[in-house]
């Protein structure tokens, strides 16, 4: 199969950085662009930081565009404890010889949609405040994308921020809800593929896999960044979450959004709680089936996601560090 024109939208933070490499990886990605969004860190960061992952992988030439600085209707408070205070651990990559696009994330996104239509691959890993924007530029987006996949959310179990929301939604609730509440009825194969906590906290990644994909060519400016980013983020799993490993969230994202076999998807329909102390960011999917419940309490009927439940978690680990490893032996 040719592959699929894809755009990345990205806080790149550690676990972007490596989803950005696996993308790149990846033979069924043509990687048409990237779009950087607060979240992780700030989203002048997240360009440089996404300028500079692409230029070590050899993609210099992909397009980046800069995208929101403040989620809908609040402000932004960066978490450096997660991924460090520029977002890529102890990596310090030199700054990217690219530039930035002089379009802007929305345009990007709404332009190559409408040049290709039904052919680009959306795939979200921050916040959804650049997609919403996206969305109310252009509300045929669903039908002009060729599909969307976001990491995000927390379905058949609790959060990772609050106990009840994970991240990126938490970061920007009310973009995460103008998300859901635009693809709603859209056919199946058009709903957003939601990877959440569900099955992304199965995919951990463990000091013997950090070694494979480092393995060929360690003190590479590809090897040095991955290892210095990604042990920093082990580091913070073991200090803080109690686990031997870390968690890679964003590349699972991309792996399901480009093979869904590895996925057990749930259509369903998905609302996120927008306010509330303790609730805010949560995602609150049917899945029990109260669709078409006789009660009288304003649940709509329609679908507007299919939620990730199920994964073959090793099978995406093997591949992730076969893959990532193969880019590092070839950028050596
Ligand atoms: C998500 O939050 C961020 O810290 C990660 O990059 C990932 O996108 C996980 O909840
Ligand atoms: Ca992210």
């Amino acid at each position: 199969m040719a592959p699929r024109p894809t755009i990345l939208d990205v806080d790149t933070g550690v676990d972007d950085a490596l989803a950005l490499l696996y993308a790149v990886a990846s033979p069924e990605v043509e990687l048409i662009g990237a779009t950087s969004v607060m979240g992780n860190i700030t989203v002048e960061q997240a360009t440089e930081n996404t300028l500079a992952v692409l230029e070590a992988a050899g993609r210099g030439d992909v397009e980046v565009a800069q995208g929101a600085a403040r989620p809908l209707g609040r402000d932004h408070v960066p978490f450096p404890v997660v991924h460090g205070e520029r977002g890529l651990g102890r990596a310090a990559p030199p700054p990217a010889a690219a530039k930035p696009s002089t379009r802007s994330a929305v345009d990007l996104i709404v332009g190559s949609a409408r040049e290709r239509p039904g052919e680009v691959l959306l795939i979200a890993t921050g916040p959804l405040t650049n997609v919403a924007l996206a969305l109310r530029e252009e509300p045929h987006l669903p039908d002009l994308l060729g599909g969307f996949a976001l990491m995000g959310g927390a379905f058949a179990r609790g959060g990772n921020v609050t106990p009840a929301a994970e991240a990126n939604i938490w970061i920007d609730p009310l973009a995460a809800e103008e998300v859901f509440t635009v693809f709603s009825g859209a056919d199946d194969a058009r709903l957003p593929i939601c990877v959440g906590l569900d099955v992304t906290e199965r995919a951990v990644m463990r000091r013997p896999d950090l070694d494979a994909v480092c393995g060929p060519a360690p003190d590479s400016p590809l090897g040095r960044l991955i290892e210095g980013a990604t042990s920093f983020y082990m580091d913070f799993y073991a200090a803080v979450v109690g686990e031997d490993g870390c968690r890679l969230h964003d590349p699972l994202a991309v792996a399901i959004a480009i093979d869904e076999s590895l996925a057990g998807l749930v259509t369903t329909r998905v609302e996120v709680e927008t306010d509330g102390r303790w609730t805010m960011g949560e995602t609150v999917a049917d899945l029990a089936g109260v669709r078409g419940s006789p009660w009288p309490v304003g649940w709509e009927p329609e679908a507007n996601a299919r939620v990730a439940l199920e994964v073959a978690a090793e099978e995406f680990m093997e591949r992730f560090v076969e893959r990532v490893r193969s880019l590092v032996e070839a950028r050596a």
